[in-house]
Order: C-alpha cells, then sequence, then structure tokens
C-alpha cells in the first residue's frame, strides 16, 4: 500500500515536561511494527486517553504521540493469517494509544494479538460507545457474578457514575436485574442516571467516610468504584459478608488507607479490574456477553465528535465534566 498521508491528534513535548496537541498529518510509514494495519472509523475518549493527550510520562513515555486507547475499523493489509483486508475489528488496551500510536489517527498498525473481530451484534460504532470503558464495566459485572452476588442480594454502589465506565456499569447492572445505587457529584444528572436504570442516586460525599472506622454499616452486596481514596475505602468498610468490590479507577486518589477487617470479618473481596491486558480468551468471552446478555440500549448515552472537536472533550474529561461516553468519528 502506498504510503499514505493520514489526519492524527498529535502531542508533543516542546520544552521538557511542556506539552502541546495539535491536528497534524502523519505516513502511514511512521506507525509501528505490526502485522494488521486498519483503517480507524472509530474511536472513543478514556480518562487515559486525555492524560496522555495533556502529557504523562507514567502513560506515554515518549512523544509526539498520537493518544487513543480504543479503535474500530476495517482491515486494510493483513500479514497475519487470522485477518484478512475488509475484516471488521476493534481494539481496545494493550499498548494501543500509550506508546502505540493510537486510534486518535485514522490508522493504526498493531499485532494481530490485540486485535478482536467485531461481534456479530455490535455495529463498529457501537463498540466504541462501549469501548474500553465498556469492556472495563463488563469486567465488574464478571467479577460480581463469579462472586456468586444476585440481585436479591442487595444493593450494588457504582462511583463515579455519570463517567465512562460508571454510566456503563449502571446501564449493564440494571438491564441484568440488580438494583443499582449510583454516587454522584452532579446531582443535576439524576434524569441521565435514571434512564440508565439506577434506582437511586447518591451525592458522593454520603460515601466518603473519614472517621477511620475500621468498619461501617453494611450497605453494598458490591461494589464498582472508579474513583479510589477515601471513597474507595468507604466502599470496602461498608460492603456485606462476602461481597465484592471492583476497583477500577483513581480520578480521585490513587491511595488507599484500610484495616485488614473488612477481609478477615467480613470476607470482603477487592477484585482488581485490568482492561489492558486482559487475556484474549476472556476478552473475547466479554465482547461476547456485551453484545448479547448484557446488551443495553447504546444510543443515549454516547455523543459523536469528530477530531476537530476532540480538545475541548479532553478538557471535560481532565475537569471530571464528561457525562456518559464521546466516541470520535475519524472522517467526519
Ligand atoms: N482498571 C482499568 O482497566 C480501567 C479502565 C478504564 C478506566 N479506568 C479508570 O477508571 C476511572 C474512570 O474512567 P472513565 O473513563 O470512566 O472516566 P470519566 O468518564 O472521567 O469518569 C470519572 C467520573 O468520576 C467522577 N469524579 C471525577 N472527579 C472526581 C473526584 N475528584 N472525586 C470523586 N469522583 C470524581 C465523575 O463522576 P460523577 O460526577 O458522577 O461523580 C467523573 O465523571 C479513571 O481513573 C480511569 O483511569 C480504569
Amino acid at each position: 500500500m502506498e504510503d499514505l498521508l493520514f489526519r492524527a491528534l498529535i502531542v508533543e513535548e516542546y520544552e521538557p515536561n511542556k506539552f502541546r496537541r495539535f491536528l497534524g498529518t502523519k505516513r502511514l510509514s511512521e506507525l509501528p511494527e505490526g502485522n494488521v494495519l486498519i483503517k480507524v472509523l472509530y474511536s472513543s475518549l478514556n480518562y487515559k486517553d486525555a492524560l496522555s493527550a495533556r502529557g504523562h510520562k507514567g502513560i506515554t513515555r515518549k512523544y509526539p504521540h498520537t493518544p487513543g486507547i480504543d479503535a474500530s475499523g476495517i482491515v486494510v493489509e493483513s500479514n497475519s493469517e487470522k485477518f484478512n483486508p475488509g475484516d471488521e475489528v476493534l481494539v481496545t488496551g494493550y499498548d494501543l494509544g500509550m506508546n502505540t500510536s493510537g486510534g486518535f489517527g485514522q490508522y493504526i498498525r498493531v499485532p494481530d494479538s490485540w486485535v478482536v473481530p467485531l461481534p456479530k451484534n455490535l455495529t463498529l460504532l457501537e463498540s466504541m460507545v462501549y469501548g474500553t470503558a465498556g469492556f472495563t464495566a463488563g469486567l465488574c459485572v464478571f467479577e460480581i457474578q463469579r462472586k456468586g452476588i444476585e440481585p436479591n442480594d442487595g444493593k450494588i454502589l457504582v462511583t463515579g457514575a455519570t463517567g465512562g465506565v460508571g454510566s456503563l456499569a449502571i446501564a449493564i447492572l440494571s438491564k441484568i436485574g440488580y438494583y443499582v445505587v449510583a454516587s454522584t457529584g452532579k446531582l443535576d444528572r439524576k434524569d441521565f442516571l435514571t434512564e440508565l436504570g439506577a434506582k437511586e442516586i447518591i451525592h458522593r460525599s454520603e460515601v466518603y467516610d473519614t472517621t477511620g472506622k475500621p468498619l461501617l454499616p453494611r450497605r453494598w452486596s458490591a461494589v464498582v468504584d472508579n474513583v479510589g481514596g477515601v471513597t474507595l475505602s468507604t466502599a470496602i468498610r461498608s460492603t456485606e459478608y462476602d461481597g465484592v468490590v471492583a476497583c477500577v479507577g483513581l480520578v480521585e486518589s490513587e491511595k488507599l488507607e484500610l484495616t485488614v477487617y473488612p477481609f478477615i470479618l467480613r470476607g470482603v473481596t477487592l477484585a482488581g479490574i485490568d482492561s489492558a491486558e486482559t487475556k484474549m480468551e476472556k476478552r473475547l468471552r466479554i465482547w461476547e456477553y456485551l453484545s448479547t446478555d448484557w446488551k443495553i440500549n447504546l444510543n443515549k448515552i454516547y455523543r459523536e465528535v469528530s477530531l476537530d472537536q476532540l480538545d475541548s472533550e479532553i478538557e471535560k474529561i481532565l475537569n471530571g465534566n464528561q457525562i456518559g461516553r464521546v466516541v470520535i468519528n475519524l472522517w467526519k
């Protein structure tokens, strides 16, 4: 294939630890090695993308760089036996968008071991409404079910409720019959959360305990926590006997202060969630669920933007002001 020029968001370090981003062009020959070249039709915006786009050496070691940990599109060149030109595929996680040029460019080149065939009941657009956020929400649901928690075991708390992972977790858990309590800093977005299926909406200050008590009254059969810090500690100390807390994110803090009592007196399980390196067998299983039994109405949960509109969306997610999901149409 000729060495095409394509559009991409480029983040550069113009002085040590000073970054700027702009829409520019790249050539296919600048993409890293890999045996599958994909024309990206859609990507999506995740918190991690925003950190990489702002300049974050913990996520992206070397700049200039094109972020985008999610991509869906069409295979245009393949040296893999698993994929042929014309195949519809998606990629989430691994090194995509971290140190490998990502989905905020119109083409990506990746190893075939990262590529997921598009599930039968999803469109390329829908797969990016889910993206890493939906896949991560799916991993949380998987952990809750694996622990044997059933709808009549009690309420499930989802923190960071209006965010990407939060909103999708609420919608999936509600769809499969769980009673979901949404914790949010945006009580004015009650309607959005109710429409997703949340039965109760509480302010995040109600699940933020600084008393230091090792155990709190039991409130939750399970928790999906996107924020970390005091909120995660509060959630673990408030979880029922044999409950599970899925630890996803750190928008509040990466710190966690606790005693061992929730674990040894209540049998609480702290389930770490890592969507980036999930093994392919499990990955395919989660995507299968997301496209069948767990499939939710994806229409009301996202906004579609072009590459030109991406900059302000990045700022919004960094400030904790995003609602639901942002899908990027690379050719709009
Ligand atoms: N482990 C994994 O594999 C994995 C995968 C995906 C994402 N993550 C992590 O999970 C987190 C959520 O990701 P996302 O893409 O859903 O981000 P997001 O869309 O920005 O959602 C985060 C939500 O958290 C709440 N929030 C923001 N700042 C907060 C603060 N200071 N204290 C408490 N709550 C705050 C806000 O919701 P409300 O206003 O409704 O409270 C915000 O919408 C991030 O830390 C991300 O890095 C991890």
